[in-house]
Formats: structure tokens, sequence, C-alpha cells
């Protein structure tokens, strides 16, 4: 038997240690007060940085904020912004017809942010009851080059990935911040400050340290219907 048919009979009855980090990895929202080692944090970055990219164009710039203030100060503009989305925005105990056309409006302009989903979100951190980066020690936020080809915002995503599976492989809890971006988008304070000028442009930002508890685990996930065709025929798996 060659080593690839050796490997693929054992496939047959048991996982990879990749696909066991990918399958078990959830999202982290509750951290030890522990920092992470910056070695430990430069090898996810390596991680990251080892991404494919369209082109080869590696459109991304990674800035890595360990700084309590900082993490607060960006925190603190991300809830002022959400108090004004809340105002503006949350007509559902408001009868008002005129707020409530504005509403849609807004909503309009800005459908993937302002989704029902995230919307409850929004309230809560403008509240003051969801911490924004869940109190995690290490952010690394990401920035992609808009020149980039193709679409750099997709190779941002798989560097993301690529660096939350190795921090994961490494014990760490991480999870996405896509909250920050109205620290970036929607005021000029976080880009001056951080350095962050055209070509760049917030994609999203990973929280990271160490998880208080075992959060990782498989948890059972929707399956999407998927469209395969072999041998002249189409069959549809689950
Ligand atoms: C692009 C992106 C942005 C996200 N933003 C946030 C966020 O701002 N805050 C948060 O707590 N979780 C955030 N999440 C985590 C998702 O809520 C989470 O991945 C999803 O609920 C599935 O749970 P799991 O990661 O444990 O599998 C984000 C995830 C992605 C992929």
């Amino acid at each position: 038997m060659t080593d690839q048919e050796q490997k693929t009979e054992q496939l047959k009855t048991a996982r990879t240690e990749t696909e066991d980090v990918i399958l078990k990895r959830r999202s982290v929202r509750i951290y030890q007060r522990k920092q992470v080692p910056a070695f430990m944090i430069k090898r996810i970055l390596e991680a990251g940085r080892f991404a494919p990219s369209a082109g080869n164009g590696r459109p991304w710039k990674f800035i890595v904020v360990r700084e309590p203030e900082i993490l607060d100060g960006i925190s603190q503009t991300v809830i002022q912004i959400c108090k004004g989305y809340k105002s503006l925005i949350d007509y559902r105990y408001n009868g008002n017809n005129v707020r409530r056309m504005l509403a849609n409006l807004i909503i309009k302009s800005k459908p993937n942010d302002l989704h029902p989903v995230p919307f409850s979100a929004i309230t809560l951190i403008a509240d003051g009851r969801l911490q924004l980066f869940h109190d995690a020690p290490t952010v690394i936020f990401i920035f992609q080059d808009v020149r980039g080809i193709g679409f750099p915002a997709l190779d941002c995503g798989m560097a993301a990935q690529n660096m939350v599976i190795a921090a994961h492989s490494m014990g760490l809890g991480t999870c996405y911040i896509g909250f920050s971006k109205p620290a970036f988008e929607n005021s000029k304070i976080w880009t001056k400050r951080l350095g962050i000028d055209y070509p760049y442009k917030f994609v999203t930002s990973l929280a990271i340290g160490y998880p208080v508890g075992k959060p990782d685990g498989m948890v059972a996930r929707p399956t999407h219907a998927v469209d395969w065709y072999e041998d002249g025929k189409k069959e549809t798996i689950y």
C-alpha cells in the first residue's frame, strides 16, 4: 500500500488534527486576564501571512494592539456610535411614522451593518451590556489594501481564518470582532491614532487570549444543500 493509500484508508475512520481544530473551534467571549506571550502572537501572524491571496498580492495590513487604553478607547468610540444608531434607528417602541421612515432609510443605506441580527448586539453595546472585545488581552486588526486584485477583503478573511485556526491549535481562544468597524469608518480618531490611511480599509478584528474553561467543542451546525455533478448526474447532498 502506498503512503497515499494508507492515509486514505486511515481517513475512513479518523479525522486529522487540522479537521479537529476546525470542527471544534468556537468563538470565545470570556478570557483569562493573562496576556498571551508575544512569540505566540507572532506565530499566529505568520499563519496569516501564509494565507493564499489573489495573484499573491497579500493585500492586508495587520495591527496588533495589546494596550488596554487603546482597546478601551476604541470600545468607547464604538459605544458612542452604537448609541447614535440606537437613537436613530431603534423604532421598535415608537409608533412615530416619520422616525420609522428615517430608520428604514438609514438601515437601507447600511443593509449589512444594520441587519436585524447584529442590531440587538448594537443595542447591547450602546447600553454598555456587551464588551466590544470581551476583555481579550490581544486584538489583531485587519485592514485590506483596497487596490488589491479581485476581492481583497476575501484574501484578508482567509488570512484571518488562518490566524484563528493557528491560535486554537495552540490552545488559545479567539473571536472575530466585526463590531469594531464603526471606530474606523464612522470616526477618524482611531485611523489617525493607528496610522491607517488610504489604501487601507478596515475588514475585521480578532480578539485573542487564553479562554476561561474549555469553550471549544463540536456543536450541531445547520446543513446547506450542495449540488454534486458526477457521472452525468446531479445529486444534492447535505
Ligand atoms: C466576520 C465576523 C464578524 C464577527 N463579529 C463579531 C463581533 O463583533 N462580536 C462577537 O462577539 N462575535 C462576532 N463574530 C462571531 C460570530 O458571532 C460567531 O462566529 C458565530 O455566532 C458562530 O459561532 P462560533 O464562532 O462559536 O462557531 C463574528 C464572526 C465573523 C465571522
